[in-house]
C-alpha cells in the first residue's frame, strides 16, 4: 500500500489554487488549510470539502519571528510532508524557511526570475513583455527566487489590463501547480548538485510560444 504524502497548504485570500489542488485528485492527504488571515475566502472553501482549518492570525502576534514560530507549531502538529503556499501573502523568516527546506513549494505569478514580489502583472504591462506566465519553485529564504519545479507562459496581448492578464495567467497557475505537486507526491522530484530541479519521467514540452505572432 502506498502511503499518501502529507500536505499542509497555506493561504491568506481566495484560495483559487488551494480549490485546484484539493479538486486535483492527487496521492495525497490534505491535513489542513493554514490561514494567516482570519476572513481568508478560501477557509470556507476548504471546510465545505471537509479539509480542517487553522487560522493563525498574524495581527496577533508582535513580530514576524513570533508569528513565524506559532505558524511552526501550527504546522508542524500537522506532520506535513509538504507545505504548499497557494496565495500565502507573508514574508517568511530564513528560521521558518530553514525549517522546511526542499518540503516548501509556492506559485508565483510571473515567469521567475523576473518579476517577483508584488503586482506582477502590472509589472509585465510596464516592462512591456510580449510573455508572461507563472511559476511553481521551492521555497529558499530569498523571496521569489527558488529552483523552479515548472513554469507556463500566456501571451500579453494588446489592450490587456491588470485583470485580463492575471486571469489569463491564474488558468494556467490552475493546471501547473496540482501538476507539480502530483510529482511531488509520486516522488518524482529531485534537486541537483547544481540546485535545479530534476523531474523524474516528465515529458518534454513541444512547441514554442511567440508574442505577437510572426508573420510567415
Ligand atoms: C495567485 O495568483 C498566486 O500566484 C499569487 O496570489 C494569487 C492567489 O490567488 N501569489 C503570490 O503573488 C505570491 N507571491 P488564490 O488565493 O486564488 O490562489
Amino acid at each position: 500500500m502506498t502511503i499518501l504524502k502529507r500536505i499542509a497548504i497555506l493561504i491568506s485570500g481566495r484560495g483559487s489554487n488551494m480549490e485546484a489542488l484539493l479538486g486535483a485528485g492527487l496521492p495525497a492527504e490534505f491535513c489542513a488549510v493554514i490561514s494567516n488571515n482570519p476572513a481568508a475566502r478560501g477557509l470556507a472553501t476548504a471546510a465545505a470539502r471537509g479539509i480542517p482549518t487553522v487560522v493563525v492570525d498574524h495581527k496577533a502576534h508582535a513580530s514576524r519571528e513570533a508569528f513565524d514560530t506559532a505558524l511552526a507549531t501550527a504546522v508542524d502538529a500537522l506532520q506535513p510532508d509538504y507545505v504548499v503556499l497557494a496565495g500565502f501573502m507573508r514574508i517568511l523568516t530564513t528560521a521558518f524557511v530553514g525549517r522546511y527546506a526542499g518540503r516548501m513549494i509556492n506559485i508565483h505569478p510571473s515567469l521567475l526570475p523576473s518579476f517577483p514580489g508584488l503586482h506582477t502583472h502590472h509589472q509585465a504591462l510596464e516592462a512591456g513583455v510580449r510573455i508572461h506566465g507563472c511559476t511553481v519553485h521551492f521555497v529558499t529564504p530569498q523571496l521569489d527566487h527558488g529552483p523552479v519545479i515548472i513554469q507556463a507562459a500566456v501571451p500579453v496581448l494588446p489592450g490587456d489590463s491588470e485583470n485580463t492578464l492575471a486571469a489569463r495567467v491564474l488558468a494556467e497557475e490552475h493546471r501547473i501547480y496540482p501538476q507539480a505537486l502530483r510529482w511531488l507526491c509520486e516522488d518524482r522530484v529531485t534537486i541537483d548538485t547544481a540546485g535545479r530541479v530534476v523531474i523524474r519521467g516528465a515529458g518534454q514540452a513541444s512547441g514554442v510560444l511567440r508574442s505577437p505572432a510572426t508573420d510567415v
